[in-house]
């Protein structure tokens, strides 16, 4: 009998091509978020399942599906949604789509970046509003990049990616994170490796591009928010609980930092109410790998993983336990 390959979310055609010609292929239809019972109720039986970072992917999921289950797939590169060694106690493989949102991703770091200090969603607004304006050399004044320093906690692919367009920007670089890169690395982005507390005090502006871990669960709570300068801006496109949420919206609203550029939230989809009230933040709902071309990449890798190891060969991107 073929294989059965659960897929919790509407993904890309070409994607769901590959997996037709690996098994037999089970989707939501239409198109939702599946509660955890029934992810659960039509997990059992399958032999391979494809996730996104909504669904809980734990042992219980892999119970539910049954000893059979070779492999979990998931739809990005950001996996703390995972129990990755309950599912390496079970056996099961565990992929990710590292590298093929690394540019996408880092886009809209970076866009983030320009519109917080460029003021664009404040200057929209306005003119929505229908306002009253006109030029003058006062007017909506920002901040300029050249010359800066960005501080990247974090020195990862999407890291490294946010660096280059820095450097194109004018930007110096400085990064923390647990490892130091390697030299080739360094010398290119011509990064200075700082330990975080430094970082936190001179950058003029912080992205962050680590994982969420237990260890990085709110790295940037109100001590971090006071380190910085008054000046500064923070970024975050990785994942909302390595920023306490409260702590920033109570940090913007007093000016201990100068604004925020948000793709990603503690509670999401909720924002906290603090960040919609005030102008110097710029929002945006989780899209960081949001194009076509990267979506479907993403699904395509995901696609390959479970028919890799479908047929009994070796996933391309897996998780190591
Ligand atoms: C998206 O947030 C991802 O981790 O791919
Ligand atoms: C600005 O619009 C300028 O012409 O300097």
């Amino acid at each position: 009998t073929r294989p059965r390959i659960v897929v919790t979310r509407k993904i890309p055609e070409a994607a769901m091509e590959i997996l037709r010609e690996a098994g037999e292929v089970w989707a939501p239809e239409p198109d939702r978020a599946l509660p955890v019972e029934e992810l659960h109720r039509v997990a059992a039986g399958a032999d391979a399942i494809v996730a996104t970072l909504q669904d809980r992917v734990d042992g219980a999921l892999a119970d539910a599906a049954g000893p059979q289950l070779k492999v979990i797939s998931t739809v990005a590169v950001g996996y703390d949604n995972a129990d990755v060694p309950a599912l390496a106690d079970r056996g099961v493989v565990f992929t990710n789509t590292p590298g093929v949102l690394t540019d996408a991703t880092a886009d809209l770091a970076f866009g983030l970046l320009l519109a917080v200090t460029r003021r664009l969603g404040e200057g929209e607004r306005l003119l929505r509003s229908r306002t009253p304006w006109s030029f003058h050399l006062g007017f909506m004044l920002g901040s300029g990049l050249q010359g800066k320093t960005l501080g990247i906690v974090g020195l990862g692919q999407i890291g490294q990616a946010m660096a280059r367009r820095a450097l194109a920007f004018g930007m110096e670089i400085a990064y923390s994170g647990r490892r130091r890169a390697p030299e080739e690395i360094e010398s290119e982005l011509r990064a200075r490796y700082l330990d975080r507390d430094e970082l936190l005090r001179t950058a003029d502006v912080v992205s962050l591009h680590c994982p969420l871990t237990p260890e990085t669960r709110h790295l940037i709570d109100a001590g971090a928010l006071s380190a910085m300068k008054r000046s500064a801006y923070l970024i975050n496109t990785t994942r909302g609980p390595v920023v306490d949420e409260a702590a920033l919206a109570e940090a913007l609203a007093n000016g201990e930092i100068a604004g925020a550029g948000l793709d990603v939230f503690e509670h999401e989809p909720d924002v906290h109410p603090g960040l919609l009230e005030l102008d110097n933040v710029a929002l945006a709902p989780h899209l960081g790998s949001a194009t076509v071309e990267t979506r479907t990449a993403m699904a395509v890798l995901a696609a390959r993983n479970t028919a890799a190891v479908l047929s009994g060969g070796e996933p391309l991107t897996p998780v190591k336990g």
